[in-house]
């Protein structure tokens, strides 16, 4: 086996594994789950790409701009150990959607590869390694030269449990808490379906077994996610004929009945309710989240556009009015509510009359955050062979347009923040979150380098930025402030 001595091919614990984590949360769940496998078999996993005997690249399929990432992450993976000659067996393995997406066409487009594997053997990375490593030759051919191994099974189905081994590569005090897996809606721009499968939920016990493990760990922010949050639970009895008749929505008391559980846990953290699709939203949760002051009063809720036409053929199952008045129940029950949501310009027959409504309603809604993507026409979707495709300039104009409005939306509900006392999660010396920012995603307080990191803290905003906020420790103001104070 060129570059690793037979005796260490043979220790696992001689065995060096590293990592890229492309994509989003879910992928990192798996790759946690990865990581955790490869620690529980002995292998050890290292930071540097450069000393490792394999490298993992997890990919991301969403959109082409993602696919652009991953394969530029795996070519840039094989050019770098083909500048390391001492390793010159190092191998490398590609994971994650793009892997399971396109498990026919790339072993032959990525013939540097040594090995793919799809979302249901993240369980089986330590077994698959050293049979990946087993196969001596030239990095990437095999030792048969037969090309890249393939261990991609169709369908994924594969959902992790409470005790499923994994490492968490999120700071210690904040962890994803992956509650459902797949997703069942017909969203016709959506490849994720496709490469996630359907959508299969874990159960209230084993969501908050976990739980209790990483809040008795120190963790203050548990973000729960999945293709579509709202849902969990509802898998179980859902079966509906036609996918694109309504759910129910009152039928699914899962999710309020695992919020009240999580609530109910004891220690001071956050819940974060991440991906919440607005066709399954009821009166009871909206109660629920009321109710529950350990959920943070912030809500992710994709609602993709407004326009009727336009949700109508992204066969979003939900309309225009729906969420307008979805909307207005979320802000009147959950005082004090952010709202993020996302929005797609761009989808194939869409109007300016179409994106006057959208900016008509971002304007009336101010959504406290808000994000836009310009439409990807995705192979195997079908709203890729629906007529009206709009050319790559006008959704960029659509795009600015909508952004540039936001931005001014933005810099009004950060400035509405000053001079409130907030409770914020510091993140890393000077930078905190506030219970409206999901990580990753969402703006930064900046605070005090004194206040420790890891914990929460009470400041008083000060100033405003576009995105993000100015703060100083509860007590303490700025100069100008007791100048003015004093001089009225
Ligand atoms: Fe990408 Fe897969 Fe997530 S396609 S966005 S990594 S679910």
């Amino acid at each position: 086996m060129p570059g690793l001595p037979a005796r260490r091919a043979h220790d696992p614990a001689m065995i060096k594994v590293s990592l890229i984590s492309l994509g989003c949360a879910k992928n990192l769940v798996d790759s946690e789950i990865m990581v955790g496998h490869l620690r529980q078999a002995g292998m050890q996993v290292i930071p540097d790409a450069e000393n490792a005997d394999v490298v993992i690249v997890n990919t991301c399929s969403f959109i082409d701009s993602s696919k652009e990432e991953s394969i530029g992450h795996v070519l840039r993976a094989h050019e770098d150990r083909g500048l390391r000659r001492r390793r010159s067996g190092q191998k490398l393995i590609v994971a994650g959607c793009m892997s399971q997406r396109f498990a026919k066409e790339l072993p032959g487009e990525l013939p540097e590869v040594d090995a793919f594997i799809g979302l249901d053997q993240v369980t089986r990375i330590a077994p698959i390694i050293e049979q990946v490593l087993a196969r001596s030759g030239k990095a990437g051919a095999g030792a048969e030269g037969g090309g890249p191994a393939t261990f991609v099974t169709p369908r994924s189905t594969y959902i992790p449990d409470y005790d499923t081994p994994r490492f968490r590569l999120t700071p210690r005090h904040t962890a994803y808490v992956k509650i459902a897996e797949g997703c069942n809606h017909p969203c016709t721009f959506c490849i994720i379906p496709q490469i996630r499968g359907r959508h299969r939920s874990r159960t209230v016990e084993s969501v908050v077994a976990e739980a209790r493990q990483l809040v008795s760990e120190g963790v203050r922010e548990l973000n729960l996610i999945s293709q579509d949050t709202t849902f969990f639970g509802m898998d179980t009895w859902d079966q509906r004929p036609n996918p694109r008749t309504p759910v129910d929505s009152s039928r699914g008391a899962a999710l309020t009945t695992l919020l009240r559980q999580l609530n109910s846990i004891p220690g001071d953290f956050w819940i974060r309710l991440l991906y919440t699709h607005p066709a399954h939203w009821s009166d009871e949760l909206i109660r629920t989240i009321a109710e529950c002051r350990k959920v943070a009063r912030y809500v992710d809720m994709p609602l993709q556009h407004i326009s009727e036409r336009m949700l109508c053929a992204m066969q979003r199952e939900t309309g225009g009015d729906y969420i307008r008045d979805l909307v207005r129940r979320i802000r009147s029950g959950i005082p004090g509510i952010a709202l993020r949501t996302t929005f797609i310009v761009g989808f194939p027959g869409e109007t300016e009359a179409d994106v006057d409504e959208l900016c008509s309603f971002v304007r009336e809604t101010k959504f406290e955050r808000l994000g836009v993507f310009r439409y990807s026409q995705e192979d195997g979707t079908r709203a890729a062979r629906m007529a009206g495709q709009v050319s790559a300039g006008e959704k960029d104009r659509r795009w600015r347009r909508v952004m540039a409005l936001q931005r001014e939306i933005a810099a009004e509900v950060s400035a509405r923040s000053v001079g409130r006392l907030c409770k914020v999660l510091v993140e890393e010396p000077g930078v905190a979150r506030g219970e409206a920012d999901a990580p990753d995603i969402d703006g930064r307080v900046y605070v005090s380098r004194e206040l420790p990191v890891g914990e929460f803290a009470k400041v008083t905003i000060t100033r405003s930025r576009e995105y993000d906020l100015l703060a100083l420790p509860e007590g303490e103001e700025p100069a100008e402030w007791k100048t003015a104070r004093m001089a009225s």
